[in-house]
């Protein structure tokens, strides 16, 4: 839609406002209130306003703020590109006479640090509002209320430094008491607004979820340490911060700091967080206990630091405030192992710290980016734990927005407006490939035919250039960045034969994206996935013996300078793709499966895998028959594992395998996140293969899926319920006996289920009583595997 229609009522359009020249008095990093009066001689029948801004808002009509605790709106996209307004009703606010409209804005995503380079700031203005209030129906059709233009006016509000990654400073004394009321006394002197430019972007109705306060708790514990500060610990690392109240004279200057670990003397460890400061800090404005809290920043972190107030009693409550994007729950894991199950809640927390606005690779340091990779790793997870359809669509326009001038798929999406290295680069393999990947994910869990259409045209253009680039089916030329297996626990796996397993599965994909649309490219793509193939074979694969090897195997500049400093000919990961992927089949497979299985063991029975390998790991050891190994990795809880975050205090997933050292503390701070889904991924074997629900080939939206568990040794039942689009999936196995297990199944209306006819338990197969494997319509339904 474009911003005229829906900021247009009986002919008067809305135009953006910001502060007039006295504006420039604001700080580069300032929030600042606007405010409107109107009069109405009666309040009409229905009321609503439409907002959205360069920056963020919060909403307020005659004293009542509207966007609650929503403090994130408009939400995040490339504004340059496209803006997301909101609509609220606000009947029930107005009142004959006059009416006060009013907001606060703060710079957020669109002006602020996020993503930029150190130090660097994109915003050289104030934030911009667009608003229209009208009234509907009237007697006269729709009307006028309000709308942004000249006749506004601003004030600075207490905020004088909002930022998403620094936080905030405020003075409470300066915050004029009834700006956004009618009643207000007298409220000094307000600056008129002057009409901006906007955007030249699409203005869009927001149609994903939005960002909320999502949970509100008590704080675990409160320390105070000899220097008169007091750390909070909240218990587990979430994204939010917290909410203070306390009792202290006007002019206390209260300083809050965040950190995800604390160090040795107590106070919180902040290294990690590179540049961003993570820390706000207010001036009380004194009188009777108030609450302090940032109102446009978050952060994820487990302790806050207190410091500044005159006594511990002067702190008279310290809450959490959790938020994150308003997603509904739609799976529940649960098993007979407590560290499986603390994995899984530390899955949880990971999800929702990071499916914030856009899927994004941590929410503490300086970046918290829309990282393509990551997401491609883990929404297959997520999307059994929560409904991610909504925010995933939205996450595509910004994919599309973010690409290069060629219409290239990049690494990070929205686009990070400052980074110099970012721009127009295609992405790498693996992180590009979200775009292909994930589409075709989300048409498969939700049955959205949309998602394709949508994303289809950009996946062809990807697709032609880089087998444009890469006639021969090697994926050596056009790998952007180019990351590799990033973060591995042993020896880099060579860039050429990861990009070329890569090629062939976005290749494979599309194929199927375009048989379901009936687009003309199937042939093509059919056809480059067998040049892809043969090439594939010829340089990496000896089918006689089945090892995957790549000679002079070369690594990434990135991924040496920070972590693998060496790149091996053969590694887990090279056989790991091929086998996921299908460019192995059949006897070659079983092959591929036992070498994998050998280098894990020389390995010590040890994953040496990075983002990418760690994700399908577990599925490529099953689909080759290794699966009580698959089981005993996921169980495992030395390093490098997940169990081995856990046993470290883990309450979220980390970036590194060794974000702890083992044996010692924290790694190399400037890549060492303790909250970033990527590894996590793996789990999604918990789920598929413990719990055995996995979706039906061409069945999308869970038509069809199998009850196929893989039960490992020494774990006595796992359960897993799914709120599927069909209706609730529920399936769970009990080993009954050393030689029994018996599993139960619901089936929703409308859906059928595959039921496996042999079961691997531990070192034994057992087979489905009755013989066969069955077909099970609606309903609840008891099996039984045996010997
Ligand atoms: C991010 C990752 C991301 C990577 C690119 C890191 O800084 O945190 O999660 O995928 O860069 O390889």
């Amino acid at each position: 839609m474009s911003q005229t229609e829906a900021f247009t009522v009986s002919g008067t359009s809305a135009r953006w406002i910001r502060p007039g020249e006295q504006g420039t008095q604001l700080g580069p990093r300032a929030a600042y209130l606007t405010r409107t009066t109107i009069d109405l001689d009666e309040v009409p029948p229905r009321a609503v306003i439409r907002a959205t801004a360069l920056g963020l808002y919060e909403l307020h009509v005659n004293g009542q703020l509207v966007t609650q605790a929503g403090l994130y709106r408009p939400g995040w996209t490339d504004t340059t590109r496209r803006v997301q307004y909101q609509e609220y009703e606000v009947t029930g606010l107005l009142r004959p006479g006059t009416n006060v409209i009013g907001a606060e804005l703060a710079p957020g995503w669109h002006g602020g640090r996020i993503g930029t380079d150190r130090g660097n700031f994109q915003r050289l203005t104030p934030p911009e509002l667009l608003l229209v209030a009208e009234s509907e129906p009237g007697h006269s059709g729709v009307e006028l209320l309000a709308a942004t233009g000249e006749g506004w006016e601003w004030s600075a509000s207490d905020i004088t430094e909002s930022d998403l990654y620094d936080g905030e400073i405020a003075d409470r004394r300066q915050r004029p008491a009834g700006w956004d009321s009618p009643d207000a006394a007298d409220l000094g002197r307000w600056e008129r607004m002057e009409l901006s430019a906007g955007t030249a972007g699409l203005v869009v109705p927001q149609t994903g979820p939005t960002v909320e306060e999502t949970a509100t708790f008590p704080v675990k514990d409160v320390r105070w340490l000899d220097d008169g500060t007091a750390v909070v610990d909240t218990g587990r690392n979430e994204t939010g911060f917290v909410r203070v109240v306390v009792d202290a004279p006007a002019g206390t200057r209260v300083t809050v700091s965040y950190g995800e670990l604390t160090d040795v003397d107590g106070h919180v460890y902040t290294e990690n967080l590179r540049s961003a400061r993570c820390r706000d800090v207010f001036r009380c404005a004194g009188g009777d206990p108030e609450e302090l809290a940032p109102r446009f920043s978050f952060r994820s972190f487990r302790y806050a630091q207190i410091s500044g107030l005159p006594g511990p009693g002067a702190l008279v409550r310290a809450e959490r405030a959790v938020i994150g994007t308003e997603l509904e729950r739609t799976g529940w894991f649960d098993c007979s192992d407590p560290l499986l199950n603390d994995i899984y809640a530390a899955i949880l927390t990971s999800t929702r710290a990071n499916f914030l606005e856009v899927p994004t690779d941590c929410p503490q340091r300086d970046e918290r980016l829309g990282w393509m990779g990551d997401a491609l790793l883990f929404t297959p997870l997520a999307a059994y734990t929560y409904d991610v359809h909504g925010l995933m669509s939205k996450w595509f326009d910004d994919v599309l927005d973010a690409r290069t001038a060629r219409g290239l798929f990049t690494d990070i999406a929205p686009r990070p407006p400052g980074r110099v290295m970012f721009r127009d680069r295609e992405g790498a393999p693996a992180w590009a490939d979200a775009g292909v990947v994930l589409p075709w994910l989300i048409y498969q869990r939700y049955g959205d035919r949309a998602v394709l259409t949508q994303m289809y045209p950009a996946m062809i253009t990807w697709l032609r250039a880089v087998h444009a680039d890469n006639p021969d089916g090697i994926w050596r030329h056009g790998r952007g960045r180019d990351y590799g297996d990033w973060v591995p626990a042993g020896p880099d796996t060579s860039h050429d034969l990861f990009g070329t397993c890569w090629l062939y599965h976005s290749t494979r994909v599309a194929a199927q994206v375009a048989g379901v649309l009936g687009a003309g490219d199937t042939a093509w793509l059919e056809e480059r996935a067998g040049v892809v193939r043969d090439a594939f074979s010829a340089r990496f694969l000896d089918a006689a013996t089945g090892r995957v090897t790549a000679p002079e195997p070369v690594g990434s500049p990135a991924a040496a300078r920070r972590f693998a400093p060496s790149v091996a000919p053969e590694t887990q990961t090279g056989y790991i793709l091929p086998l996921v992927f299908g460019l192995v089949e059949g006897e070659v497979a079983a092959r591929c499966g036992e070498r994998l299985a050998e280098l894990v063991e020389k390995a010590g029975r040890r994953l040496e895998t990075g983002f990418i390998g760690s994700a399908y790991l577990l599925d490529a050891l099953a689909a080759a028959g290794q699966t009580a190994l698959a089981g005993e990795l996921l169980r495992r809880s030395e390093f490098p594992s997940l169990g081995y975050m856990i046993s470290r205090g883990a309450t979220s997933i980390w970036e590194r395998w060794d974000g702890l050292q083992p044996g010692g503390g924290p790694a190399c701070p400037t890549m060492n996140s303790f909250n970033h889904y990527a590894l996590g991924s793996m789990f999604r074997w918990a789920i598929e293969g413990v719990c055995g629900l996995r979706q039906a080939p061409g069945a999308p939206g869970f038509g069809a899926f199998t009850f196929a568990p893989v039960v490992p040794a020494g774990l006595d039942w796992a359960s897993f319920r799914f709120a599927s689009p069909r209706g609730e999936i529920r399936v769970r196995w009990d080993r009954s006996g050393p030689d029994t297990v018996d599993g139960e199944v619901t089936v929703p209306g409308s859906a059928t289920c595959i039921l496996a006819g042999t079961v691997p338990a531990g070192d034994r197969v057992l087979t489905l009583a009755g013989g066969g494997a069955g077909q099970l319509g609606p309903g609840t339904h008891q099996v039984r595997w045996q010997r």
